[in-house]
């Protein structure tokens, strides 16, 4: 059997590298494709190699562009790849235009899809990876979801209860087996700059947060605030740094520390560690909820609700002083306690793998 798996946005790095490993021990001939949605090395490349990626087999060289023309670019380049190498399941990730656009060409080309991360639902259709999550999961062959809530949605959605396999959180496979490694790495990195020290970690990119520069404006203010009680690191994504260049500054940043994108390894040893994590990520609401951080998330809705009702997490929506109110109490010692949802255990990507191999079975 051949697998074909597409990766495009640096989420879904973390993702395909335990699912490949998991084929990889059982034989499967795989092809590794990458859409090139992220391209920038440390957005992309540092992943690969930190995380034991083989290079991918093939890069469409995508790049960045409205999200017809991303779409649409990897749906024109990858249906020649596919034609060519003929896979019976194609795997794709998440919630990024790649994922989205992928399932679309196979599902016209007859091909077999199975999404991972599927079944997650924010119910707020004004984020462009609603729409990827609800598309895909209509069209996908096998769906693998990291909680049962995401069971819930798609059997309301009318997908069949076959297709459906609730397998746990595969981002959990790479943190489990990476963490001790990240806390070991030696050499001068942010890590060891700040190992010894207090820090609130920070990240924002979602366009609903740093698009707009008078709300971007405010947030950064609250943060500049906030780095009078507590350093605040700040890996900056490139689309928010394009927007803070923009902005002025709050007069005393001198505790706000604005770093550029850092490697898996570098963020999740910083996660680790910090006292308090604010950010707008999917991901790092499920990374600071399996380590029992605290995290404060700068959006309305979440699709990942199990990290609010078992996690650390706590929705501050989108202003600024409720944002500064929230970390101010967790600083303090407020912060809640939290426990580790069902299933995400180090294994999902080895039910995956079984379940990919019955698949071809039958
Ligand atoms: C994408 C995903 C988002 C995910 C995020 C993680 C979609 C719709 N969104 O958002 O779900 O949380 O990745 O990072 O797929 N850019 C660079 N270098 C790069 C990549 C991007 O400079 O390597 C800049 C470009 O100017 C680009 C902008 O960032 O226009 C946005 O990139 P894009 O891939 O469109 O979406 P993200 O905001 O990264």
């Amino acid at each position: 059997m051949r697998i074909l798996h597409v990766v495009g946005a640096r989420p879904n790095f973390m993702k395909a590298a335990p699912v490949m490993a998991a084929l990889s021990k059982r034989g499967m001939a795989q092809t590794l494709v990458h859409t090139g949605q992220h391209y920038d090395a440390n957005m992309s490349a540092v992943f690969f190699h930190q995380l034991g990626m083989p290079e991918p087999d093939v890069n469409l060289g995508v790049g960045s562009g409205s999200h017809a023309v991303q779409t649409a670019e990897v749906m024109v380049r990858l249906e020649q790849v596919l034609l060519e190498r003929k896979p019976d399941w194609v795997v794709v990730y998440g919630d990024v235009n790649s994922t989205m656009a992928a399932a679309l060409v196979c599902a016209k080309l007859r091909i077999r899809v199975a999404h991972v991360e599927a079944g997650l639902r924010s119910g707020d259709r004004s984020m462009p990876e609603e729409i990827n999550r609800l598309l895909t999961d209509q069209i996908a062959d096998l769906l693998f979801t990291p909680s049962i809530d995401g069971n819930e949605h798609l059997l309301r959605e009318g997908v069949s209860r076959d297709k459906i396999h609730l397998v746990g959180n595969v981002m959990i496979d790479t943190l489990s087996r990476l963490l001790p490694v990240a806390l070991g790495g030696q050499g001068h990195n942010e890590f060891s700059r700040w190992r010894d020290r207090p820090y609130t970690l920070v990240t924002l990119h979602r366009p609903a947060n740093v698009d707009d520069p008078a709300l971007l404006g405010q947030l950064i203010n609250a943060l500049g605030e906030l780095s009078a009680d507590i350093p605040v690191l700040f890996p900056i994504h490139p689309r928010t740094r394009k927007q803070v260049e923009r902005l002025t500054m709050p007069a005393a940043t001198e505790n706000l520390h604005f770093v550029d994108p850092l490697g898996y390894m570098e963020f999740l040893a910083l996660q680790s560690k910090a006292a308090l994590v604010i950010t707008d990520s999917g991901g790092i609401q499920e990374e600071t909820t399996y380590l029992g951080i605290p995290c404060l998330t700068v959006r309305e809705n979440t699709e990942r609700p199990v990290t609010v009702t078992l996690g650390t997490n706590i929705l501050v929506g989108q202003d600024s002083n409720r944002l500064l109110e929230e970390a101010r109490r967790v600083l303090r010692g407020g912060a809640k306690k939290g426990s580790i949802p069902p299933l995400w255990d180090g294994q999902a990507s080895e039910r995956i793998a079984e379940i990919l191999a019955a698949a071809q079975a039958g």
